[in-house]
């Protein structure tokens, strides 16, 4: 019994942690700066208009490469993109 108020707690933690966006500029630099720099993110004619794009193209860039990411750190860096080129 004494096992439910912990459990609910991690349950609650879950649903409300907020994107790490110091995380997604970490993953960032680590792993996306190989094929294009940040001036793909603000030119004219950018490709990604809304935040269902910016996941999308998110995603297919860390599948492209192989990478293994935990949907917390897509998130991540999703809210670093955004909060620093896109403003979605
Ligand atoms: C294997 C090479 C490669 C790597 C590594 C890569 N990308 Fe890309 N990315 C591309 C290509 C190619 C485009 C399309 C460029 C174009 O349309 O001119 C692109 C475009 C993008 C765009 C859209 C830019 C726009 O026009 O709005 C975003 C966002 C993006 N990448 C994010 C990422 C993220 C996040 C990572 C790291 C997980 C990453 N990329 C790693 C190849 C790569």
């Amino acid at each position: 019994m004494k096992l439910i108020p912990l459990f609910a707690l991690l349950l609650w933690c879950g649903i409300t942690r907020a994107a790490d966006i110091e995380n997604g500029n970490d993953l960032h630099f680590e792993h996306c700066t190989g094929c294009h720099d940040s001036s793909v993110y603000t030119r004219d004619k950018r490709n990604v208009r809304d935040l269902a794009g910016l996941g999308r193209q998110v995603r297919y860039c860390k599948d492209t490469i192989g990478l293994t990411w935990f949907d917390d750190e897509v998130d991540d860096v999703i809210e670093y993109l955004n909060q620093t080129y896109y403003h979605l």
